[in-house]
C-alpha cells in the first residue's frame, strides 16, 4: 500500500488533504454517554423536548399534506420554498433587521449556512478569525474548508473586538488573506457572552475598513433571559455607512422550534446570493421541502409568537438554576459569568484543575459536560467547561452539580509532601 500519509490504517483509499486535522466533534461523542440510564447531560445544546410543539406541527404536517402534498413532496427550489422565505424574512424583521424575503436562503439548519458561506469565501489558507473560544462545528466546517484560524479573545461583553483592527493589519502584513470573520453574538455558544452594541459597531467599523466580511450566527438570539436587546449586526449596519455589503446573519428555526426540522437561512447582501445558490445546488440542491412547508405553515399559524414567552422562562429557570446550584455546592472552586440567555454557561475550574480529568469521574459520578479545551482554534485552557442548561430540569441540574462536586473531589491531586 502506498504511503502518503493520507492512508489511514488498513483503509486502502487516501482520504482528501480537507480530512487531515479535522477532529471528530467531542459533543457527538459524549451524546453516545448521554443516553446511558440515569446519566444527566449538560454536555450537549439539545433543545429540551418540552419545548417541541408537537400539537401545532402535527396541524401544519397534516395540513401540508391533505392540501399541498405535491408541493411539499417534489422538488423544490434551491434559495427556498417561497412560503417559508416569507415567513423568515418576517420573523428576522421581528429582531429588529428589516429583511427582504429576496435576500434570503433557506439552509438544512445552519450548520449548512457556516458551510456554505465557507465555501462561498474561502481559499485553502484564507483567514478566518474567530472568537475564543468558538462553537465546535463551525471550528470543523472552517478545517474542512482548509482556512487557517486566527482568534480573538472573548470576555464578558463578547469578542473583544478592539483588538481586531491591529490583528487584521499584523495578518494583512504577513501577506495572508483575511476573508471572514465569524462571530455568534447573543449568548454565544460556548462562551455565553453577548456582543455589547457598542463592540457590533465597532467590529462593522473595522470590518467596513479593512473590507473584510462578518457573518453573525444567531441561533439563541430569542432566547434572552435578562437584559435587553442588542440588534443583530445586518440591523446595526444602517448606522455604519458601506456596512450592508459587508455582513450576513445566520439563525435557525432549531432552538426554537425543533432541530429534527433541519431548517436554518442566511440573510446575505445582493451581490453575494446568485453565488451562495449554485453553491447550495451542489450541497444538496435544495434543503426538505416538507418541512419547510411544515415549517412555513406553523409560522403562519403564529404558534410560535405565542408560544415564545414560555420557552423563554423554560430556558430562564434553567439558567438560573444551574447558577444557583452551581454557587451552592462548587462556591469558589468555579468562575463563570452569568449568561443573560441561550442554552450555554462557560466556567473556568479554579486551582488549573483540568476539566478533562474532571470528566471522566463525573462520567462515573453520572453526569456529563463538554471540556472547554475543544472549543479552541488555538492553545486551549483546559480548566474550561462548558455547562448546557438546555436539555435537563432544574432538579437534575442541582443534582448534576452535586455530581460534578463530587467529580471535582475526586480529581484535585492533594499537595505533595516534601520529604525532610
Ligand atoms: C452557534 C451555533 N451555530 C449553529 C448551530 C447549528 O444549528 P443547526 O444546524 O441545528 O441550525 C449551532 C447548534 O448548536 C450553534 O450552537
Amino acid at each position: 500500500m502506498p504511503s502518503d500519509g493520507l492512508t489511514r490504517g488498513s483503509v486502502p483509499y487516501a482520504f482528501s488533504s480537507r480530512m487531515m486535522g479535522v477532529q471528530s466533534s467531542v459533543i457527538r461523542d459524549l451524546l453516545r454517554l448521554a443516553q446511558r440510564p440515569g446519566m444527566i447531560s449538560l454536555a450537549g445544546g439539545l433543545p429540551s423536548p418540552l419545548t417541541f410543539d408537537v400539537e401545532g406541527l402535527q396541524h401544519a404536517a397534516d395540513d401540508v399534506l391533505v392540501n399541498s402534498s405535491s408541493r411539499a413532496l417534489q422538488y423544490g427550489l434551491t434559495d427556498g420554498q417561497p412560503a417559508l422565505k416569507h415567513e423568515l424574512a418576517r420573523l428576522t424583521s421581528s429582531r429588529g433587521a428589516a429583511v427582504d424575503e429576496h435576500s434570503i436562503v433557506v439552509t438544512t439548519g445552519s450548520q449548512q449556512g457556516i458551510d456554505l458561506i465557507a465555501r462561498l469565501l474561502i481559499d485553502p489558507g484564507d483567514v478566518i478569525v474567530v472568537e475564543r473560544p468558538a462553537y465546535l462545528a463551525a471550528l470543523q466546517t472552517f478545517a474542512l474548508a482548509q482556512a487557517s484560524l486566527h482568534t480573538i479573545e472573548s470576555d464578558a461583553s463578547g469578542a473583544r473586538v478592539e483588538d481586531l483592527d491591529a490583528l487584521l493589519g499584523a495578518i494583512g502584513a504577513s501577506g495572508k488573506r483575511v476573508k471572514l470573520v465569524y462571530v455568534v453574538a447573543n449568548f454565544a455558544n460556548p462562551s455565553g457572552a453577548t456582543l455589547s452594541r457598542e463592540r457590533r459597531l465597532r467590529l462593522l467599523r473595522t470590518v467596513v475598513e479593512r473590507k473584510v466580511f462578518v457573518i453573525e450566527d444567531d441561533p439563541y438570539g430569542e432566547l434572552r433571559s435578562f437584559g435587553t436587546f442588542v440588534p443583530p449586526l445586518i440591523a446595526l449596519a444602517a448606522e455604519v455607512p458601506g456596512a450592508a455589503q459587508w455582513c450576513g446573519y445566520l439563525s435557525t428555526l432549531s432552538k426554537i422550534l425543533a432541530p429534527g426540522l433541519r431548517l436554518g437561512w442566511v440573510v446575505l447582501p445582493p451581490v453575494m446570493l446568485d453565488q451562495a445558490v449554485i453553491c447550495k445546488q451542489g450541497m444538496d440542491l435544495h434543503s426538505s421541502t416538507f418541512t419547510q412547508e411544515i415549517a412555513a405553515k406553523y409560522l403562519a399559524s403564529g404558534r410560535l409568537q405565542a408560544r415564545l414567552p414560555s420557552i423563554r422562562t423554560a430556558y430562564r429557570e434553567r439558567n438560573e438554576a444551574l447558577a444557583d446550584a452551581l454557587d451552592r455546592h462548587l462556591g469558589d472552586r468555579i468562575a463563570y459569568n452569568r449568561p443573560e440567555g441561550g442554552m450555554f454557561l462557560w466556567a473556568r475550574l479554579n486551582d488549573a484543575v483540568d476539566a478533562s480529568e474532571v470528566l471522566r469521574h463525573a462520567i462515573e459520578e453520572g453526569m456529563v459536560f463538554v471540556p472547554g479545551s475543544a472549543f479552541y482554534a488555538d492553545c486551549p485552557d483546559a480548566s474550561t467547561l462548558r455547562l448546557s442548561f438546555a436539555t435537563a430540569l432544574p432538579a437534575e441540574l442541582d443534582v448534576a452539580v452535586q455530581r460534578l462536586a463530587r467529580a471535582l473531589d475526586r480529581s484535585v491531586v492533594p499537595p505533595r509532601t516534601t520529604p525532610g
